[in-house]
């Protein structure tokens, strides 16, 4: 059994990468960020004040969260709802930062996370794969891009999804979104050790599958 840390900033195409590759290499792909935004999204539901962590922390305890893997990826349930669509409202990028930040937040979806590895291979992406999810990570994989190239590429994404917005906006919330999650005391968003850097800048889709592939090769033979 293997596992594949794929950590990153916002709009680096960690999912769209970890997708693919979970597909080639038939694996499970899990998206950790999704668990943040269904805590995000049931405090945004919920009316909680999200700087308040203590308020955030006595509502855990009426979360439910699970994961599914369907024949279209992953599936989280919210106290048995599919929010697959409600946690990708922009809005809900922000809460989730906000409460990834709280320590307990981050220890409640431990073992959601660690249990997905226990009887497949996995490609996991996020923040902190590499450095405390999965420190013994057969691969661990650091993509990132600069500002503008990923703020585009988040930009279109949600254009397509017909999300109103603009560049502006989108940049500048990806920027303190990433300032949040690379500063936060608890699991920032930093490279592990002895991760491979990816910058990804430059490089289409397929260049940067054929980089992450030529990574996971080296050290899975
Ligand atoms: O990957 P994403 O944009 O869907 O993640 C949403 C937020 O969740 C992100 O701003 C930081 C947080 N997150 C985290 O702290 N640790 C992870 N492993 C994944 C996401």
């Amino acid at each position: 059994m293997y596992k594949i840390a794929l950590d990153g900033p916002s709009g680096s195409g960690k999912s769209v990468m970890a997708k693919a590759v979970a597909k080639r290499l038939n694996i499970l792909y899990v998206d950790t960020g999704a668990l943040y935004r269904a805590i995000g999204l049931y405090m945004f539901r919920n009316d909680i004040d999200i700087s308040d962590a203590e308020a955030v922390v006595a509502k855990l305890a009426d979360i439910d969260l699970k994961i599914s893997q369907t024949e279209e990826g992953q599936v989280v349930f919210l106290n048995g709802e599919n929010v697959n669509g409600d946690i990708r409202l922009p809005e809900i990028s922000m809460y989730a930062s906000k409460v990834s930040a709280i320590p307990r937040v981050r220890e409640f979806l431990l073992d959601i996370q660690r249990n997905t590895a226990k009887t497949n291979n996995v490609i996991m992406d996020g923040r902190d794969i590499g450095t405390v999810i999965f420190p013994d990570a057969e691969v661990k994989i650091f993509l990132f891009a600069n500002d503008e190239v990923r703020a585009k590429r988040r930009y279109l994404e949600l254009q397509e999804k017909g999300i109103a917005t603009t560049y502006e906006e989108v940049l500048s919330d990806m920027q303190k979104r990433d300032e949040n999650d690379r500063t936060r005391a608890v699991a920032p968003c930093l490279p592990a050790e002895d991760a491979v850097m990816l910058d990804n800048s430059s490089l289409n889709i397929d260049e940067t599958m054929s980089a992450i592939l030529g990574i996971i090769n080296e050290k899975i033979k």
